[in-house]
């Protein structure tokens, strides 16, 4: 197996980090208002048949890709396992503080061209905060910067090919110092809000590659909408918990419903995290369809456990999501020690 393309030498990533948005999701344009008064969930048009063609796989990645992803994601959990200083499930959390960058890529100035005020900003940071607090991690805003770039704003994140992939790391390197304990947020366009966010690595890749660690400046950070702040107008995302989710992978969690056999399969070792129950896809694919009902599933019913459709992890409609697991926890603390310069 060769990695012939930057595509394809980034499939990992991707793989296990991307954050897509329902298939059957379609965009509001900004100022649209949705019913949160119980028709909450009404957008949601996916059927339970539906449930073999999932969205859990980016269109751009080959199947020789996957397979290298299982493969490394196995080996990476044998060393992280030595190494890991075994933070455990419950141990007491001493506070870390992280300071966070925000880059806001715009179209133009308006709101319907990528522009966010500082309150929405700050209201971000409120989430944040508080959604990591049981995990001892409190997040320190630095800095915003805004940035006029009409092709940057359309194509980051939408272009996976060669030539996006550039582009992407053309944009984070031309503001990021590649510093692994310091987080950068990137706001943009994302197909108009089709895809939620991302993060291009998983933390221990750069001390997998002296090639990814130097070009860390240019592919580390977490990649949103910048439809999906507090209070924005996607029908299901609008509590801010889009960056949780990603700041999580940045922090090294895998889905809830990672599966290295693919979407439909509880068999071997999911996120590698033992207290978030097995389940075989997403939550937006078996969520009760049932009007503003968080109601979960069990698509594993042989093993122990709901789908965990509170977790901030899967993809449930943001008002369903509420945490974080001891054993999550634990996993970033170990992360964050071991692959971010971060003393946890
Ligand atoms: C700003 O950019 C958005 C997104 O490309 C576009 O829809 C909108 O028309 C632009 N507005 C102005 C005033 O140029």
């Amino acid at each position: 197996m060769r990695a012939t393309s930057l595509a394809a030498y980034f499939a990992l990533g991707l793989r296990i980090a991307g954050t897509y948005a329902s298939p059957a999701f379609t965009f509001r344009p900004y100022g649209w208002q949705s019913d949160r008064s119980g028709g909450r969930f009404a957008a949601k048009t996916h059927s339970h048949t539906g449930l073999e063609s999932t969205d859990y796989s980016p269109p751009h990645l080959d199947a020789c890709g996957t397979e290298i992803s299982a493969e490394n994601l196995a080996t990476f959990e044998k060393q992280f396992r030595k190494q890991r200083k075994a933070h455990r499930a419950g141990d007491e959390v001493p506070n870390v503080v992280i300071p966070v960058n925000f880059y806001i890529i715009m179209a133009n100035e308006t709101v319907g061209g990528g522009y966010v005020s500082d309150q929405q900003i700050e209201a971000q940071m409120e989430v944040m905060n508080a959604a990591f607090s049981p995990a001892g991690i409190s997040w320190q805003h630095i800095s915003t910067k805004r940035v006029i770039n009409p092709l940057w704003f359309h194509n980051v994140g939408v272009d996976q090919t060669d030539a996006g992939i550039q582009l992407e790391m053309e944009m984070k390197a031309s503001f990021s110092t590649g510093d692994p304990d310091v987080l950068d947020v990137y706001s943009t366009g994302l197909g108009m809000g089709n895809l939620l966010g991302y993060v291009r690595l998983l933390p221990w890749r750069y001390s997998e590659d002296p090639i990814l660690a130097e070009n860390r400046a240019g592919l580390d950070g977490a990649i949103i909408t910048w439809l999906s702040f507090p209070n924005g107008p996607l029908p299901q995302y609008f509590l801010g918990y889009n960056l949780v989710h990603e700041v999580g992978h940045w922090a090294g969690l895998a889905h809830t419903f990672n599966s290295v056999e693919g979407p439909g399969t509880c068999e071997g070792p999911g996120d590698y995290v033992s207290d978030t129950p097995v389940q075989a896809y997403a939550a937006h694919l078996t969520l009760d369809p049932a009007g503003g009902v968080c109601l979960a599933y069990d698509t594993c019913a042989d093993q122990p456990g709901i789908d965990p459709i509170n977790n901030f992890m899967d993809y449930a409609p943001e008002p369903c999501k509420t945490e974080f697991t001891p054993g999550q926890i634990a996993r970033m603390r170990d992360v964050l020690a071991l692959y971010r310069e971060i003393e946890t």
